[in-house]
């Protein structure tokens, strides 16, 4: 292979987390006036990023795939060694739900989700949505850990099924 894979620091509010990234698909630099919370799932924003696709061809492909999304925009993998990920929300738009999944190859990444009360929720499974305005992170494992976080826009019969969801949860 002729290029080398790139590893990055993930950064949550301009902070080191001590989790690497490596991006699957990067930003393309096109002018957007809008509203930011809208660019990280369309595809016109964000190209296959090459050096690090040359090991991950399988995976795009297999995303490709999915019968989930009607067009995918940023792909990141998540791994730690051993780090946690602060806890956080990803923003706090009252009118916006983000459209993503998030997998997680092993069971070694403790995520959870923080219902209203503060009470954490552990994903049991290996692919999930979530509210991303809720606080979520991930807690210390002695274990690597690796995730991969697809956003996109929803398939309307995949969308339904969350919303029909959510509303037997309300
Ligand atoms: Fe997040």
């Amino acid at each position: 292979m002729n290029s080398s894979l790139e590893i990055e620091n993930f950064k949550l509010n301009h902070r080191d987390t001590g989790v690497h990234k490596i991006q699957l698909t990067r930003r393309n630099n096109l002018t957007y006036c809008g509203d930011e919370r809208y660019i990280r799932g369309k595809s016109k924003y964000w190209s296959i990023c090459n050096e690090n696709v040359n090991y991950f061809s399988e995976t795009i492909s297999l995303i490709n795939n999915f019968s989930l999304f009607l067009e995918t925009g940023r792909i990141l993998i998540l791994y730690s060694t051993k780090h946690e990920t602060p806890e956080h929300v990803d923003h706090s738009y009252s009118d916006f739900l983000q459209e993503f999944i998030w997998i997680r190859l092993d069971n070694n990444k403790r995520f959870y989700v923080k219902d209203f009360l503060g009470v954490k929720h552990f994903v049991e499974c290996s692919c999930v949505w979530f509210d991303s305005r809720s606080l979520h992170g991930t807690e210390n494992s002695i274990f690597p850990s690796l995730s991969i976080r697809i956003d996109g826009i929803f398939e309307s019969s995949f969308r339904e099924v969350i919303y029909k969801y959510i509303q037997t949860k309300l």
